[in-house]
């Protein structure tokens, strides 16, 4: 089925080509620790979509897939159809999400956004923005690169952040830190 989508020519080309491991190390971290509120989330980011798709069939959660790269949601909307589940679509950049628009989520997630130094600041100011609009728990998974550090720390300066390093073991392994916001 992905096959099929890239015949059909949808190119991703902000990083989106593919699921990147980050995306593990939060569905390990939600599988681990179930949020208490966990009914409407956000999937910024979202590349393929696997995070949010995976809190739509285990959580049974409401999930809007939001990217900057229109071409990742074909990739994505194939993803949801083999996983038997949907998520709403959405185009858009961090920079773009306002303060009512993040209001209407319990959950923010992103996995792998914070890769090239120009996204530090629109990264760090939709998290301070998703505080500021109540959203309950906020959580970027990344590899470890120095531009994640740098929106950790402003994170923790700001906020009740948390940056703790995380490990998957299974077949499908991967290592990098979680930032986890909780703003319960
Ligand atoms: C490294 S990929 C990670 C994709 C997915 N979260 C995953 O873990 O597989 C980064 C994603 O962020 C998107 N992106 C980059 N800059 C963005 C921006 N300013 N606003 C929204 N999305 C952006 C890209 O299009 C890409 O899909």
């Amino acid at each position: 089925m992905i096959r099929q989508v890239k015949r059909r020519g949808a190119d991703p080309t902000i990083h989106g080509n593919k699921t990147w491991k980050s995306s593990r190390l939060i569905i390990d971290y939600l599988h681990k620790h179930p949020p208490e509120h966990n009914k409407k989330v956000l999937d910024v980011g979202c590349g393929w979509g696997i995070t949010g798709i995976w809190c739509a069939k285990a959580m049974g959660s409401k999930v809007t897939s939001m990217d900057a790269d229109a071409d990742v949601f074909p990739y994505l909307q194939a993803t949801a159809l083999l996983n038997g589940v949907e998520t709403k679509q959405l185009v858009a950049r961090f920079e773009d999400l306002t303060t009512k628009q993040l209001s209407k989520y319990d959950l923010l997630i992103g996995a792998d956004i914070c890769f090239w130094d120009e996204l530090v600041k629109p990264v760090s100011n939709m998290v301070k923005r998703a505080v500021k609009a109540g959203v309950k728990k906020i959580i970027i998974a990344d590899p470890q690169r120095e531009p994640f550090f740098e929106v950790a720390a402003r994170c923790e300066k700001r906020h009740y952040a948390e940056l703790i390093e995380w490990e998957v073991h299974s077949s499908l392994s991967a290592e990098g830190a979680l930032l986890i916001i909780e703003n319960a």
